[in-house]
């Protein structure tokens, strides 16, 4: 094997150990929001917030969720079961609340959602997470 052909093949190996380096830092640096709302949410939701047909509404790109940001810590607490008009379809299933999620896990997925699927991308301090949950409208 000549210099130039080992050369390039230490380039490559070098390239290939940059790229795994990669993946693996960036699953585990994924958020404790994206980790929950993979967990919690995304069987219904989508991983992509694709919702599914006519029976679970989507989250990304829908005016519904830009205009509603600040109810998401009410729904994922006590869940909803309004008729509801996403991205032209109307969904009439109930969703059930999550109760397990605590306050902060509450805030971590709302952010994760605002960031990800809105365009505002408004950013909810625990505080103010908090201050909503208390205010929740529950039947
Ligand atoms: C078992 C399925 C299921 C799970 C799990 C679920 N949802 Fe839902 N979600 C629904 C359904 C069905 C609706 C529509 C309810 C209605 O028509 O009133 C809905 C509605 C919503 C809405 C309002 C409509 C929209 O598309 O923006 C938001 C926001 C939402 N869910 C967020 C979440 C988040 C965040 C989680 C995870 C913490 C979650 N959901 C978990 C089924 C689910």
């Amino acid at each position: 094997m000549n210099t130039r052909t080992k050369t390039a093949l230490i380039a490559v190996g070098v390239m290939l150990g940059f790229w795994l380096l990669t993946k693996g830092l960036n699953s585990l640096v994924r958020s404790p929001g994206a980790t929950s709302y993979a967990y919690n949410c995304a069987q219904c939701h989508g991983e992509n917030g694709e919702g599914i047909g006519q029976l679970v509404p989507p989250l990304a790109n829908t005016d519904w969720l830009e205009e509603n940001i600040n109810q998401v810590p009410c729904i994922i607490r006590h869940g909803i079961k309004d008729s509801l008009f996403v991205n032209g379809v109307w969904y009439n299933e109930e969703m059930l609340g999550l109760a397990q999620l605590n306050d902060i896990q509450v805030a971590n997925i709302t952010n994760y959602i605002s960031k990800r699927f809105t365009k505002e991308q408004t950013f909810f301090t625990q505080d103010k997470v908090d201050e909503l949950l208390n205010a929740c409208e529950i039947d």
